[in-house]
């Protein structure tokens, strides 16, 4: 985590007092069981936590309730298994919540329950700046929501003061590392423009349910990544319940993170899904420009991103000669370029309402990807082989733009152009005769 979070306090401090015991004993670990019609609201946040009431209500509310949502209840001992005792060898990361361990379950742990997968482990850190609502908000939330954008919640431990999440686990780790860390190779230009499709379908889906849900910490280390690049929102430990009926905003103590929060959210707390929308705008604007949203190594003016590239969005000269990451060696769609750039600069407006809608978002995106005008990189002029005309100049153009994006008949086919290219490359007629061009 290299941002500060704008407040980290516990909401339910007396929650993790180890005095306080369930008056229930928790449920044996199983599969837990559908209690109310699928068709009934979705349990929100507010169902469960009674502020000033002991953890008890609240947990033992929670295991009779989230029936229906598959979670699993896992042990400590479980975990421990699953994590080889929380190897260091195993770590994956850490935020604000704790550490985050790679885990295994194989079928020993719940025979005929789950399948064996790779799991990631998050652990709360007791002494950390996170706590019992967080963890609670995380199985409220991602026990019922279930998209392909989510993040998928596999379960949960609750045992004693411990308070543990078990999710599916996503190879390619987080947005932020991919981007922004040196030892990544450079994202492709479909590649961003694919994940920046998935979050906003996320994010549009909380935002669409008859009960809207507020992600409130939408960021680039938030956003996980599977083999295939497809993105998903992970961390609802800050999502809240939006406003219903004639309410059009609620009003929070300010929670998020320096560089992605809403201006209007910073200065009077009100929240609103448009918060969601301008913390998007952050995110495809880092994916636009390859720069953090708050950068102290650079210079004063430069340091906040929208401040020093939201005036440049409109100019498409400014757009492709200062503002586009010049990592991608200008190989993106100048057209899908533009629009995305109109885009980011819409859902940044300071006026929350003259921010698109994400479904708006995801319509305008989603189209971009079909616009393949993107100038070829890297080539290759072979030398043609002595069969034929030696004045043949073959170019061959790199796929690697295209390379992570597709799914798996994209990949097939990749597979074999690259053969193809291979062999091309091995013709020779004089020697080494292969100039590699750019
Ligand atoms: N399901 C997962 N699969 C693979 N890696 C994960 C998974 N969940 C989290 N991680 C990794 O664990 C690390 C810590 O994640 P975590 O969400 O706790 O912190 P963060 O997002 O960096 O910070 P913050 O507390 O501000 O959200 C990150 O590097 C993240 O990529
Ligand atoms: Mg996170």
């Amino acid at each position: 985590m290299t941002l500060k979070k704008l407040i980290y306090k516990r909401i339910l401090p007396s929650c993790l007092k180890p005095h306080h015991q369930p008056e229930k004993p928790l449920p044996n670990p199983k599969t837990l069981q559908v209690s109310k019609p699928p068709s009934s609201p979705r349990l929100s946040l507010c169902d469960v936590r009674c502020p000033g009431s002991p953890i008890s209500v609240a947990l033992s509310n929670l295991s009779n309730s989230l029936v229906g949502s598959n979670l699993h209840i896992f042990t400590h001992k479980e975990l421990q298994l699953i994590t080889q005792d929380f190897s260091m060898s195993n770590y994956l990361g850490e935020g604000g919540f704790g550490t985050v361990y790679k885990g295994f379950i194989d079928d020993k742990i719940k025979p005929g329950l789950l399948k064996e997968q790779s799991v990631a482990v998050k652990v709360l850190d007791l002494d950390g700046s996170q706590g019992h609502r967080e963890w609670m908000a995380e199985v409220i939330f991602l026990g019922q929501l279930k998209h392909p954008h989510l993040v998928n919640l596999i379960g949960y431990c609750c045992e004693d003061e411990n308070r543990l999440l078990v999710y599916e686990y996503m190879e390619q780790g987080n947005l932020e590392t991919k981007l922004f860390k040196g030892y990544s190779a450079t994202l492709p230009w479909l590649t961003r423009l694919k994940i920046a499709v998935g979050v906003a379908k996320g994010l549009a889906f909380l935002h669409e349910e008859e009960q809207p849900v507020i992600y409130r910490d939408f960021k680039a280390s938030n956003v996980l990544l599977d083999l295939d690049y497809n993105a998903k929102l992970s961390d609802f430990g800050l999502a809240t319940d939006g406003p219903q009926g004639e309410e059009t905003h609620i009003t929070t103590r300010v929670m998020g993170t320096h560089g992605y929060a809403a201006p209007e959210y910073i200065t009077t707390g009100h929240l609103t899904t448009m918060s969601d929308v301008y913390s998007f705008g952050v995110v495809l604007l880092e994916l636009l420009t390859g720069r953090r949203s708050m950068d102290k190594s650079r210079p004063s003016r430069e340091q906040n991103l929208v401040a020093w590239a939201r005036p440049l969005l409109k100019d498409p000269h400014k757009l492709d000669n200062i503002v586009m990451d010049p990592r991608l060696e200008g190989q993106y769609s100048t057209e899908a370029a533009r629009k995305a750039a109109t885009l980011a600069y819409q859902c940044l407006s300071h006026h929350p309402t003259c921010r698109p809608t994400m479904t708006t978002v995801v319509k305008t995106l989603e189209p971009l990807l079909n616009l393949k005008d993107i100038p070829v990189g890297p080539f290759v002029y072979v030398v043609p082989s002595e069969a034929k005309d030696e004045s043949d100049v073959h170019k061959v153009a790199d796929v690697e733009n295209r390379a992570n994006c597709g799914n798996k008949e994209e990949e097939e086919e990749e597979e074999e152009e690259k053969k193809e290219r291979v062999h091309h490359r091995t013709i020779r007629v004089r020697g080494t005769d292969v100039v590699l061009c750019y």
